[in-house]
């Protein structure tokens, strides 16, 4: 098969992390016949430097033109300590979310089996943790309306959803949790909040149309807690965006290393991948990141927006290898050797 993949590296450790899922996967599809061409375009402060717009139209038509989007990260510390800038990176990133269409964000989050004991959580507690975060991505309390009354001395944002926003994402929430084992658990604040209560109620209305699956209703503080507490009572997990904003970074604490975990947006155009971690700007142009979520970001490109299972499961087979033969960047290194950013990717792209 032929395929033209939209190759946005973005900032900080983004092109560094990149490059290596780029290797990997020109040598997964050198081993099982296919072609890539990846097209690169700009995106973030790169953009704002370049044409002074995180997300350019001409970045937008290289994206929809292609079969799928590889993402690096997104960031600078200059815009951080800004609070006056008028353009900021991460307005490139909500764009292109809206733009693409791309409502629903799929975070896994597993154990490796020899990286058990990296994790800051017991053993016992998070072996066999397989789980999946369904995140609302284009709605909610980050694309409500906003802003300043009084003089600027109060400030406001508004959360908002249709029942429509629900409804597209619970379903993918019932569909992945029928193949997966049909649990799945809508994490919610109905106890408080009226839009809680609009996803409660429309996920409780889709039940009969998913019999095998099994619904559970949480609140977000106590899935907050239960999650690291005991990560193996789930499967499923849909949120709305903000709570999956922040449980999917408590959650990545799991498998060890937030240089670890992938990820996936899809929605209505082209679907995008993107390790879950930031762009990491103290590590910059060092060689020194760990490239394994975007490597197995690259994985999930192959499986969700090509079908191509066999192929994912060749990087995944990989990564665990590189992994037990302790071929790892610096954060997982203990002492051992570290390995550098891209000689983690020419091992990686060797042994596929
Ligand atoms: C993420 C990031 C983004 C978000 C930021 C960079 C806008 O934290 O992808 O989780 O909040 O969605
Ligand atoms: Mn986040």
């Amino acid at each position: 098969m032929k395929f033209n993949i939209a190759l946005l590296a973005g900032d900080g450790i983004g092109p560094e992390v990149v490059d290596q899922a780029v290797k990997v996967s020109n040598a997964v599809a050198e081993k099982y016949n296919h072609e890539i061409s990846w097209t690169p375009a700009l995106t973030g402060a790169a953009a704002i430097d370049a044409v002074g717009e995180p997300y350019p139209d001409e970045t937008h038509d290289v994206c929809l033109a292609a079969d799928a989007v590889l993402f690096g990260a997104i960031g600078h510390p200059r815009f951080d300590n800004d609070p006056s800038a008028k353009v900021r990176p991460e307005q490139g990133l909500l764009k292109m979310r809206q733009k693409l269409g791309l409502f629903a964000n799929v975070r896994p989050t597993f154990t490796f089996p020899s990286l058990i004991d990296k994790s800051p959580l017991k053993r016992e507690r998070i072996e066999g943790t397989d789980l999946v975060f369904l995140r609302e991505l284009t709605g909610g309390i980050y694309f409500g309306k906003r802003g300043r009354e009084d003089n600027g001395n109060t400030a406001f944002d508004t959360c908002a959803y249709t029942r429509d926003e629900v409804e597209r994402l619970a379903r993918k929430g019932f569909e992945m949790a029928q193949q997966r084992s049909g649990k799945l658990c809508c994490v919610d604040k109905a106890n408080v909040l009226e839009t809680s209560r609009l996803w409660r109620e429309t996920v409780q209305n889709l039940e009969s149309d998913y019999p095998n699956v099994e619904v559970s209703y949480e609140f977000v503080d106590a899935v907050a807690m239960r999650l690291i507490q005991w990560p193996n009572s789930y499967d499923v997990l849909i949120t709305e965006n903000l709570f999956g904003d922040v449980l999917t970074d408590e959650a990545s604490v799991i498998s060890g290393s937030m240089g670890l975990m992938p990820s996936a947006s899809i929605g209505e155009k082209t679907s995008l991948f993107e390790p879950i971690h930031g762009s990491y700007p103290q590590a910059a142009g060092k060689d020194i990141a760990n490239p394994l979520a975007t490597v197995l970001s690259a994985a999930m490109m192959f499986e969700t927006a090509f079908g191509l299972k066999e192929e994912a499961k060749a990087i995944r087979d990989v990564v665990n290898k590189s992994l037990a033969e302790g071929v790892v960047t610096e954060d997982l290194a203990d002492g051992g050797k570290a390995y550098k950013t891209s000689e983690v990717g020419d091992w990686l792209a060797t042994h596929v």
